[in-house]
């Protein structure tokens, strides 16, 4: 049976990879910090054959033994802190997970190794928000990086440091360049999922209105569910590469509440929403849109949901949720 090893097994992108492993015969293992996780009796109860694993990215030595105890075949790093507004308020600590965390994998893989001929192979969850103040449109594995938050920057050292480690020990290990990907599972800090679930407690009567930033921001929205899937393709390969995941489409977040209003049954969403200066970012990304045809020729991965099926799906869940969760109170 071959083993997978996810950090970060509790956010959006290593439930759904667990899911997929699963599906693929994997036995797989969340590695998961503290004393008492207030998110591992979800995980048990989503997950129940996924073995916790204790560590964290900040101790070496934790992420040796965990290494040590799994000897995986495959091992996600998918582990950060991941919300980009938090890393202004927190850009040390987030230098330390987010940048610093992967060089502490990637010498923790080093020094395990797995076996001769069978060594672990290596997957960083890269992002487009290395792109930042974007030189070139669309984005590609090509384009320079020049990131607009602390967040940006450990994510570059994270890209930079898994490429250096290739080439200077023939590691396999490879990035994904991945593009914003959303769906049900995406926590309600990002915008999109804010979007759905409030706009389903309006409907609901729960909630009057909206508050959000920036909301002319333009970003390349795909499925989650459809991007794990490239991210064990990238794994599958003779050699080891980086690639873009994308869906070489790009709308604004005015365009996204649009769509979830209509869909939700509540007309022009003009009059729900409310500007708070308080989320707006020190730096913004204006502009994001990848070009994805690397990993479409190479890896053969293609993405399924479209901009419209991904909006819908995230409001009809979040409709169920918040209907759920009114029956109970
Ligand atoms: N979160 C949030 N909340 N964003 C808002 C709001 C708000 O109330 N109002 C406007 N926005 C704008 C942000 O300023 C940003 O331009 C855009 O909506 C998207 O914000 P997020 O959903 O927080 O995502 P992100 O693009 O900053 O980062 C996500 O995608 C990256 C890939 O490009 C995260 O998932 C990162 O971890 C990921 O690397």
């Amino acid at each position: 049976m071959r083993k997978a090893f996810i950090t970060g097994i509790t956010g959006q992108d290593g439930r759904h990879l667990a899911e997929f492993l699963q599906t693929k015969g994997y036995k797989v293992y969340g590695m998961m910090k503290g004393q008492y996780n207030p998110r591992a009796e979800l995980l048990r109860d989503e997950f129940p054959e996924v073995e916790v694993v204790p560590g964290d990215l900040t101790d070496l030595t934790s992420l040796v033994t965990a290494l040590e105890y799994v000897q995986p075949d495959e091992f996600y790093n998918l582990g950060a802190i991941s919300f980009v507004a938090m890393s202004f308020n927190q850009a040390e600590l987030t230098a330390n997970v987010t940048g610093l965390g992967v060089l502490r994998a990637l010498e923790a893989v080093r020094m395990v190794g797995g076996a001769q001929n069978n060594p672990i192979r290596f997957y960083q969850a890269s992002s487009s928000e290395m792109f930042g103040k974007v030189r070139e449109t669309p984005q590609t594995e090509l384009t320079p990086f020049h990131p607009r938050s602390p967040y940006g920057v450990a994510k570059v050292f994270g890209h930079d440091i898994t490429v250096n480690y290739r080439e200077s020990y023939g590691m396999y290990a490879c990035s994904g360049i991945l593009f914003n990907h959303e769906g049900p599972r995406r926590g309600l800090e990002f915008v999109t999922r804010k979007i759905t679930n409030t706009a389903a407690r309006i409907k609901l009567g729960i909630d009057k209105e909206i508050v959000l930033g920036n909301t002319d921001a333009k970003r390349d929205w795909g499925y989650a569910g459809d991007y794990v899937k490239a991210m064990w393709m990238m794994l599958q390969q003779d050699d080891p590469d980086d690639y873009v995941i994308a869906t070489g489409e790009t709308h604004s977040v005015d365009e996204f509440l649009t769509l979830a209003f209509e869909k939700v049954g509540l007309g022009d969403f003009h009059q729900y929403v409310k500007h708070d200066p308080k989320y707006l970012r020190p730096a913004e990304v204006d502009l994001l849109i990848g070009d994805p045809s690397k990993a479409e020729k190479k890896l053969g991965w293609k993405r399924e949901v479209g901009f419209d099926q991904l909006v819908d799906m995230m409001v009809k869940h979040d409709i169920a949720y918040e209907t759920h969760r009114l029956k109970k109170i």
